[in-house]
């Protein structure tokens, strides 16, 4: 695991934007698998810049996403859908039948989960893969359990993560349930990326590292990875 540490957001920002410009240049038809929250904001507005200065193009790129609430209309203001939309995808040249985010509200999540996982499979498979990481360790939504997990499923959210992301939910009540890629899933991206920020993010990020490899913290996974980054601020670096 390579660990990358900056003294400013913009810095880590724009060296996540370098690793996404790297991979579409090398592959105009490159599959990224994208992340949604705080951590990936700077650098899609990073993408952005690049994309509006004619430096790359998104046309040819597959996208997917990590994860989608369950029972929120697609276009509920905190849906995943909307925030790729409003902080990427309309932004870009990205073709709308190349972006893929699970249905949150399907009839039947298993088979909406199955089919996700053939889809990611037909596409080629996922080259970089964009991370967050949340208090607790979860990767997409996989939180701490027992076991990891292996492909796209629908999961309980915890405590924790329902704390950490009510803040967005002030006149509706946050879900319960999410679609998530699996750690299966984002162990098969050929280069994973994972951006984290604030000294809230530090004690999750000394059990990623320093940690044993175990579900119970299911980013510790990524240590087993052969190409993973970690870009780090010197707050969520703080107890390495
Ligand atoms: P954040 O969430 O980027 O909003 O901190 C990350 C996560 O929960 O995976």
């Amino acid at each position: 695991m390579q660990i990358e540490i900056f003294d400013s957001g913009y810095k880590l920002a724009c060296r996540a934007a370098d690793i996404f410009e790297e991979t579409v240049k090398a592959n105009p038809s490159a599959v990224l698998g994208l992340a949604t929250g705080a951590s990936p904001v700077n650098t899609y507005k990073e993408l952005i810049a690049r994309y509006n200065a004619g430096r790359l193009s998104f046309a040819g790129v597959t996208t997917f996403n990590l994860d989608e609430y369950c029972d929120l209309p697609q276009n509920d203001k905190n849906s995943y859908y909307t925030f790729m939309k409003e902080n990427l995808f309309d932004s870009v040249d990205v073709k709308p039948e190349n972006i893929h985010i699970e249905n949150g509200n399907a009839a039947d999540f298993d088979a909406e989960a199955a089919a996700y996982d053939r889809a990611i499979e037909a596409a080629g498979g996922i080259d970089l893969q964009l991370l967050g990481i949340g208090t607790n360790g979860h990767i997409g939504f996989n939180e701490p359990a027992d076991a990891f997990t292996d492909g796209t499923f629908r999961i309980r959210l915890t405590e924790s993560t329902i704390k950490a992301n009510s803040r967005y939910f002030t006149d509706s009540k946050m879900p319960e349930y999410a679609l998530t890629m699996g750690i299966a899933s984002i162990m098969h991206a050929k280069k994973i990326l994972l951006i984290a920020t604030g000294g809230a993010k530090a004690e999750a990020i000394f059990n990623t590292v320093k940690g044993p490899i175990s579900p119970r913290c299911p980013a510790s996974v990524l240590r087993l990875h052969r190409d993973a980054v970690l870009l780090l601020d010197t707050a969520a670096a703080a107890l390495l």
